[in-house]
């Protein structure tokens, strides 16, 4: 299993060593959540704390704006050097255009869905993608209960990629944890997003060596 843990669950006023962790750990990437408070209704961080971020962190970037419009930020995802940007599906419009735009700035493209959005809107779109996201619990804050449902959307996105030959990745992300994580890796998930199992843990590392075992 790959694992991306988020940022948000970590010490903002004490990012070095959390992020030395990352590099250290069996971590594929460093997920990052931006906020705007309008699309969400929280706000985290924005460009200039990802920016000092990626100076320090070695592991490459999935980046999940839970924004509205996100197209008129490729540019500044791309200068941070992320690997994956995560749009919402349920904030793009013109989500083709944006899927195209993301991989023209030299980027592997995700698509987000919140709990309440079928697996099916994903179906005219997922030969384009690199990266599915189903959220397992509503986007905004970490530390949510899972909704159990979600491990029902994982298999139903694994059966539309197999169907499709798609060759996106599929990503979860909200409430992973000891529990919950053996279901999604049996359900076919591919990348495990996890914040506070692993930045709350006693042990972060083995949290992280928990989820790549699976
Ligand atoms: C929630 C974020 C998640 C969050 C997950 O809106 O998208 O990435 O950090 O936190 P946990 O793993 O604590 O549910
Ligand atoms: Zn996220």
């Amino acid at each position: 299993m790959q694992t991306s843990p988020s940022l948000l669950s970590a010490d903002f006023a004490n990012l070095i060593p959390d992020l030395e962790m990352i590099n250290r750990s069996e971590a594929d990437y460093l997920h990052l959540d931006v906020m705007d408070g309008v699309f969400v209704p929280n706000i985290s961080f924005g460009f200039p704390v990802m920016k000092a971020v990626s100076r320090v962190c070695t592991k490459p970037l999935d980046v999940h704006l839970m924004i509205v419009e996100p197209q008129r930020w490729i540019s500044q995802v791309r200068d941070l050097g992320a690997e994956f940007m995560n749009v919402h599906q349920e904030a793009c419009v013109h989500l083709d255009s944006c899927v195209a735009q993301i991989h023209a700035a030299g980027m592997k493209a995700g698509v987000t869905i919140c709990p309440a959005t079928p697996v099916d809107t994903l179906r005219d779109i997922i030969g384009e993608l690199d990266l599915a996201l189903i959220m397992s619990v509503n986007p905004g804050f970490g530390g949510q209960k899972f909704i159990p449902h979600s491990v029902e959307k994982v298999r139903e996105l694994r059966e539309l990629i197999d169907r499709t030959g798609s060759h996106a990745l599929i990503e979860v992300d909200g409430g992973v944890n000891a529990e919950t994580a053996p279901l999604l890796a049996a359900a076919g998930a591919d990348i495990l997003v996890a914040g506070s199992y692993v930045f709350k843990a006693k042990d972060p590392e083995a949290a992280i060596h928990s989820l790549a075992v699976l």
